[in-house]
């Protein structure tokens, strides 16, 4: 039996590499090194019906919806184009019920949307023009990328609601990116946390959220506090100091630097990952 869908949040302080990984999942950047295989194929080694294939597979929300969608062309052009482009719609009368369906999922419909520009929209309904769009094909994995930071806080749980619908009603998984753990712990099923890169603890979120074992998730579970504070300090984009980029490529533990737990051997050699109390995490404080 294939398992249920699931939403798996990445948490990760702001230059983490969260963005770039799912850059990674889009095709949207090329690793240096590695594979990312989907479905038991390399999603970088795919032809032209693979890459059609491989985007109705799997869709995106981004972070702005404002930056989705080009200013002078109207909102609806772009549903009409996915559901042509991803489901071989030859007539855009065609496409008429398919995408008055899923606005009517994200709580908006075709006649409200018809023939506006984005400034005609509000943040919010403009975020949940972009969800239906991604779910035009029926996407088998939805990823997120802080979809909700730069919407008002009074609709942020309606459009994290909507995320679960997705799982629930679609069957479609997610993976959702934010360096906000409240809102991690509210819509996760699995958390990974990430840091410069790596994944340092990943497990069910009842798990990793009441016991925290690698020292950088108890940190930022302490950090939790202040939410609205970092929120606002995240809208910016930060530019990662040298040293920062350096941590990318040092050859022991990302974390040495800062953590109050470093033995020597934390920073000439990097931590496997062990499985242990129903998480798997990349520590050398547990490694006998
Ligand atoms: N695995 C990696 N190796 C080397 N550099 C990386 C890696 N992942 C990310 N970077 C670099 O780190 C910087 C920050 O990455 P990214 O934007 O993905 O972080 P983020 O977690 O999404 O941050 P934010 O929370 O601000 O959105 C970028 O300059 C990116 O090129
Ligand atoms: S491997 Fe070492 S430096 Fe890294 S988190 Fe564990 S104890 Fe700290
Ligand atoms: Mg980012």
């Amino acid at each position: 039996m294939s398992e249920p869908p699931k939403i798996f949040v990445i948490v990760g302080e702001t230059g983490s590499g969260k963005s770039t990984l799912l850059k990674l999942i889009l095709r949207m950047l090329i690793p240096d090194g590695g594979t990312i295989l989907y479905k038991g194929r390399d999603i970088f080694k795919l032809n032209r019906e693979g890459v059609r294939w491989y985007r109705r597979e799997v869709q995106a929300v981004f972070q702005d919806p404002y930056e989705s969608f080009n200013p002078i062309r109207r909102v609806d052009t772009y549903l009409y184009d996915t559901a042509k482009f991803l489901l071989n719609i030859g007539k855009s009368i065609e496409a008429i019920p398919i995408i008055d369906e899923v606005l009517r999922f994200v709580g908006l419909d075709l006649e409200r949307i018809k023939g506006k520009s984005i400034k005609e929209f509000s943040g919010g309904e403009l975020q949940r023009v972009s969800i239906a769009r991604a779910i035009l094909s029926r996407p088998r994995l939805l990823v997120a990328d802080e979809p909700v930071s730069m919407l008002d806080a009074s609709l942020r749980v309606s459009v994290l609601n909507t995320f679960k619908e997705i799982r629930d009603k679609l069957g479609s998984s997610i993976i959702y990116v934010t360096h906000d753990l409240s809102t991690a712990y509210y819509i996760g099923d699995e958390i990974a946390v990430l840091y410069r890169g790596v994944l340092v603890e990943k497990g069910p979120m009842d798990v990793v959220y009441s016991e925290p074992l690698h020292p950088y998730t108890k940190m930022l579970l302490d950090s939790i506090l202040e939410p609205d504070i970092r929120i606002k300090e995240r809208i910016k984009p930060v530019k990662l100091s040298s040293i920062e980029i350096s941590e990318f490529l040092a050859p022991g533990c990302k974390f040495a630097n800062r953590c109050p737990y470093v033995k020597p051997i934390c920073s000439s050699k990097e931590p496997p990952s062990i499985d242990i109390d129903r998480r798997t995490v990349s520590c050398w404080l547990y490694i006998k």
